[in-house]
């Protein structure tokens, strides 16, 4: 029988499945759950790699010690200082009052600040090694990758790096560890929510990181959330250097706030004659049903976003604005951008989109359209086909 949690020899697998916390970091949905991974090395000293969400710290520690089987951990590498990775240090050094924490200068300014840690601790600098006798690990730094103390720490002789947040997707992992033990379906779209949500503002230094772990030869990927990868690690940089270079797929995304189905009535309207166009995919949301998180996903996926809102207290509709919030937040440098807005008695919401667009330096080349009062097709239809055409001219310009 194979053994789930050995990756390569001397390197296992402890980490933790969450099926249980409905909302990461207080705000995106977690429908298929996330795990917190973490990683023994045993060379003749061993070193644990990042730990866990501390409410499943006794699982954790059941996890390491079966693979421990007596020995103890020499170091843990704390390449990441986000709680949901580092809340279980202190009862780890309880339980190993030996073991040395190894961060940079950054992440022990950290863990004294979140734990009030001082003592047993080893700073590393960029490039640096540890021996731990039959492997090694190499540390280099990754800084907002997805916070400014990240580092990765690369096993040489396994051609293994354990890349922090980086590569990593929401989703537990469900009996497998590896990308070839698992079903891996939904973890790509899942792996782009995890980005647009979590990472998503710092395309800049993802794309650093990329430029400098291109030279290091990499067969494993040790993530600290979801899948090993070792089969489709071409397909995950790929994804990541997409993502992170903020490039969408071909197709359109319309997102839109409606109270009494009028705006709704132009969005059905405007995708209809966008198929009609041979565009696709196109991907509708109303963005008060819809979860934030998979909005963000698919702004991230697709090139084009074309938005709707009515007039609401004279400004946009708040989910309308929330979305983007969000999408200034993550600093999305362009989209083929389009919209569309209604009013009763004073229209706001297409000024707030034109301004919106301006604030982001996104080109806004096709007129919307403005709808007053109630949506008929024999007022506005016409008004949709011909925003639809510009909005399918724009895409085929703008590949
Ligand atoms: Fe999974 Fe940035 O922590």
């Amino acid at each position: 029988m194979m053994n789930i949690t050995e990756i390569k020899p001397g390197i296992r697998y402890v980490g933790v499945n969450d099926r249980t916390t409905t909302r990461f970091e207080g705000l995106w949905s977690l429908p298929y759950g996330v795990s917190y991974n973490s990683y023994l090395v045993l060379g003749e000293k061993v070193a644990l790699i990042d730990t866990v969400e501390e409410g499943f710290g006794s699982r954790f520690i059941q996890n390491i010690e079966r693979e421990l089987q007596g020995r103890t951990i020499d170091y843990l590498v704390v390449n990441h200082m986000e709680p949901d990775h580092s809340s279980s240090v202190l009862a780890l050094r309880r339980i190993y009052p030996q073991m040395q924490v190894i961060g940079n200068a950054k992440t022990l300014q950290m863990l004294q600040g979140y734990y009030g840690i001082q003592d047993r601790t080893l700073e590393v600098k960029e490039g640096d090694s540890l021996d731990l006798g039959g492997l090694t690990l190499q540390f280099y730094f990754a800084p907002m990758v997805h916070w400014p103390e990240v580092m990765v720490s690369y096993c040489p002789e396994h051609k293994l790096l354990f890349s922090a947040d980086a590569f990593g997707t929401f989703g537990t992992l469900d009996g497998g560890v590896t990308d070839s033990q698992l079903r891996l379906d939904h973890y790509w779209d899942e792996m782009r929510r995890y980005y647009a949500c979590i990472v998503g503002k710092y395309g800049a230094p993802v794309q650093k990181a990329l430029q400098k772990l291109g030279g290091l030869q990499i067969e494993t990927i040790c993530s600290t959330h979801g899948p090993v990868w070792q089969r489709e690690i071409g397909r995950v940089i790929d994804i990541y250097d997409r993502l992170s270079r903020y490039e969408g797929e071909r197709g359109v995304v319309i997102a839109y706030g409606s109270m009494y189905g009028n705006t709704e009535q132009m969005a059905d309207e405007i995708a209809r004659c966008l198929a009609a166009e041979g565009v696709g995919p196109i991907i509708v949301h109303n963005l008060s049903t819809a979860d934030p998180s998979m909005v963000l996903r698919d702004v991230f996926k697709y090139n084009t976003l074309v938005v709707g809102s009515p007039t609401y207290n004279g400004e946009l509709f708040p989910e309308v604005e929330s979305l983007l919030q969000k999408l200034a937040a993550r600093c999305v440098p362009q989209r083929n951008f389009a919209c569309f807005g209604s009013f009763t008695w004073a229209g706001a919401a297409v000024r707030r989109f034109t301004e919106f667009a301006e604030r982001m330096k996104w080109c806004m080349p096709c007129r919307p359209v403005e709808m007053k009062q109630g949506y008929s097709h024999e007022a506005y239809g016409e008004h949709c086909r011909t925003l639809a055409h510009e909005i399918a001219e724009m895409m085929n310009c703008n590949k």
